[in-house]
């Protein structure tokens, strides 16, 4: 604690010095005179040291003057479990089962930057009971694929929303003296040839889109390490991508802190040595001996090695290490935080449709639920973001504590579970319960269990969705389609009880158009942590209101979204494997470095045209007018909001809205207000409109308050491609203020 108040007490003195004017990133250079002192007393060795792993979870400091090493901790939601030195085996700790946090699509699902804020502290000092400095999140790429492996993981389709919260989750874990490693830069949106994939985009899309959530998380947040992604951007490896980790993350955003790659995403030593990149993980066969060798030949220079070790020491000086003594010494998971993950699941969850069924009436005293994901925990899968988490309330759970005494609650599975690609060894016994396929069709014995269970019931919840080896990192869907016969199951459930709700457990958007019809009630459950149990429980049973709203659009259908529509993905030259899987194969890792070059360049070259250019999700679907299933910020509640009239002033700086809101209802409620700007006589190209703005407000019963909304004009901007810059296009202004992109409650206009 000493180092950290001692670093913000320098901050302020400086900042002060300097009229308050330290940018977030600049506050790392206060210690830049100490450090560069330090580094003149290191050796070409203890410096190169410092570029690559130790462990696979740690890069060396330097013992002999008191650098601590810098250790690293998976992931988003949840300090991952400790893993072995050489690996992610599990070390077999016992006091590092931590809080498993809703994981990202539902953090989003929130809209709370409150929230956020709270998330990230969680994480940040969780990080530290396990002795970390630094922790491999947030993950915010943008949400372009409705089959994206790794949709559950991120945040958003939408950049603003998405950039709102990685600044919030970014400060709230630094304020707590972890750093965040924000990832994965950039344009990392599918899994599918992840390692050798070459994202192809335009300039304005990848400004106004893709790189938005890490810009405000940089520059605002002050997030002191990034983690470039494993795919290409427009022919460069992001490892060693000039135009992203010089020309924009430190010569535009001026970013003072290190980069690390992504595990065996780093491809070359004078590639990552001269184009951007700080530490090599894991391994150290580009940025140990070949960077002193290099500099013996004259073709890397001293400097070079100086300035990427400074700016790895400025993050060393801001994070206090954790005494050895110290860490690990309790249990990670923290009530506190348990708690935090509690409120979050609470605000996440999303009320799609609902005819009467939910809250569960005063009357109802069986209910009959239905669906394994009513009992399957989703604490692990998905890989990197998987925690060992101290406990995890499932629904059935949440729902049999909540139901108490009163009410009979029955179960069964009702259909198969896929389990997905395995980590080890398949169980020499076959579950009954788990499928082969995940097409596999519905069981008739499981089917007959279920549908007894139902007609008997006063109320079905029916618990359908996917799990986390469905939804993975390293992987992507190849549909959205429910698995495992469920579509089959629900029908029969409806048939039996109309009086049924469906709950998804799911991360990303399933294909909902034959359990729509049959389910009077839906609800996105997410996964949805720690406290996942209490909290559906607590909307279902209607203690609290839901008040979650769609971070993504769920399409009607898969080939609607934009990639399938445009045929962007999945391409039709992909196949032949991923670099990244293949070079890992034993052969390929005894090869000479020339049989090893010879071999990569003999792999095919997987491209993603982002022809649909910034019409991602509700931009696509609104400006070519396609009817989604469910519109992005969708959510309804157990009662109505009445929006006022709005007021708007366009001034020199921003564009401001205020507006009454009032709750009809007889209970207390979130409302998530969003605004939507469009542009109706532009001469630039613009989708049919974007969301600007948005805010939760909280309302008792009948209350009604004022709102006001703040649109930024730097954040009207476009990237102009003839400039090469950013560029106000001026003009009228059609301000949508509402409940869901497609549930417009106020208009107003403005010129700018
Ligand atoms: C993985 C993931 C990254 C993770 C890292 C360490 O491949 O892409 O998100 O933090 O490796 O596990």
């Amino acid at each position: 604690m000493k180092k950290t108040l001692l670093f913000i007490a320098s901050a302020a003195l400086l900042a002060q010095a300097c009229g308050g004017s330290l940018s977030p990133q600049d506050k790392l250079t206060v210690h830049d005179k100490e450090i560069n002192a330090l580094i003149a007393q290191m050796t070409l060795e203890e410096k190169v040291n410092m570029l690559h792993s130790k462990t696979n979870m740690s890069s060396a400091g330097v013992e002999r003057l008191g650098i601590a090493d810098m250790n690293y901790a998976d992931g988003p939601f949840g300090i991952r479990e400790e893993g072995q030195p050489n690996g992610f085996m599990s070390a077999g700790w016992t006091l590092d089962s931590a809080t498993y946090f809703p994981t990202g699509s539902a953090l989003a699902a929130t809209w709370s930057e409150e929230l956020a804020y709270k998330y990230g502290s969680g994480m940040g000092k969780e990080a530290r009971l396990r002795g970390k400095d630094v922790i491999l999140g947030p993950a915010v790429n943008i949400q372009r694929l409705p089959v994206g492996g790794r949709t559950y993981e991120y945040l958003s389709e939408d950049p603003i929303l998405s950039a709102a919260l990685a600044l919030r989750y970014t400060e709230g874990c630094q304020d707590e003296g972890t750093a965040v490693c924000i990832k994965h830069f950039a344009v990392n949106n599918q899994e599918t040839n992840r390692g050798s994939v070459n994202a192809i985009l335009s300039e304005r899309t990848l400004r106004e889109i893709y790189l938005k959530p890490f810009e405000r998380a940089i520059i605002e947040g002050g997030a002191m390490s990034v983690m470039p992604a494993y795919n290409k951007v427009n022919g460069e490896y992001c490892s060693e991508n000039e135009h992203l980790l010089n020309e924009i993350l430190r010569g535009e955003w001026g970013f003072k802190g290190f980069t690390v790659s992504d595990w065996g995403g780093t491809h070359s030593t004078m590639g990552a040595m001269l184009h951007g990149l700080n530490v090599q993980m894991t391994g150290s066969n580009y940025l140990g001996q070949p960077v002193i060798d290099s500099i013996a030949t004259g073709a890397l220079t001293e400097e070079m090695v100086d300035e990427k070790v400074r700016q790895i020491l400025r993050v060393r000086y801001a994070i206090e290490a954790v005494p050895a003594d110290v860490a690990n010494t309790v249990m990670t998971s923290q009530p506190e935080c348990q708690d935090i993950a509690r409120q979050v699941a609470e605000k996440s969850i999303v009320l799609l449709k609902n005819e009467g069924v939910l809250p569960i009436k005063a009357d109802v005293r069986k209910i009959a639920v239905i669906g394994q994901n009513a009992v399957l925990k989703t604490q692990s899968g998905g890989m990197g973001a998987g925690v060992k988490a101290l406990y995890e309330v499932t629904p059935l759970e949440g729902i049999q504590r909540r139901a108490g005494e009163g009410i009979t609650v029955t179960y069964a599975p009702g259909y198969k579970n896929f389990p997905g690609r395995r980590w080890g060894p398949a169980p020499t016994v076959k579950d009954p319960l788990e499928a082969s396929a995940i097409d596999e069709p519905a069981d008739p014995k499981l089917v007959a269990e279920a549908v007894a269970l139902a007609k008997e019931a006063d109320l079905v919840i029916f618990f359908g969705g996917t799990n986390k080896n469905i939804e993975t990192e390293g992987s992507d869907r190849k549909n959205i389609d429910l698995p495992c016969g469920q579509e089959e199951l629900v029908k029969a459930l409806y048939e039996a009880n109309r009086n049924l709700a469906t709950v998804l457990i799911s991360g990303g958007p399933t294909d909902l158009r034959v359990l729509e019809p049959a389910s009077p009630a839906i609800v996105q459950g997410w996964w949805n942590g720690t406290e996942g149990g209490t909290a559906l429980a607590e909307v279902l049973f209607g203690d609290i209101a839901p008040s979650g709203k769609l971070p993504f659009t769920f399409p009607a259908k898969l080939e609607d979204s934009p990639a399938y529509a445009m045929g962007n993905f999945p391409d039709p030259n992909g196949a032949g494997g991923d670099l990244f899987t293949l070079m890992f194969r034993p052969d390929v890792l005894s090869m000479t470095p020339a049989e090893r070059q010879a071999f990569i360049d003999s792999l095919p070259k997987p491209e993603s045209h982002y022809t649909e250019e910034f019409y991602v999700g509700y931009r696509w679907f609104d400006s070519k007018e396609v009817k989604p299933m469910y519109a992005f910020g969708h959510g309804l509640s157990y009662v109505s909001f009445t929006y006022g009239p709005m007021s708007a002033l366009a001034g020199k700086d921003a564009v401001k809205v205020s507006f009454s809101l009032t709750n009809e209802g007889a209970m207390p409620a979130d409302e998530v207000v969003q605004l939507y700007v469009s542009r109706p006589e532009a001469r630039v190209e613009w989708p049919v409109k974007e969301l600007k703005a948005f805010q939760r407000v909280s309302l008792g019963a009948g209350e009604t308050k004022t709102v006001t909304l703040t649109v930024p004009m730097k954040e009207l901007r476009y990237w102009n491609e003839a400039t090469n810059a950013w560029d106000l296009e001026h003009g009228k202004l059609l301000l949508q203020l509402g409940s869901a992109s497609d549930d417009i409650r106020e208009t107003a206009e403005v010129t700018i």
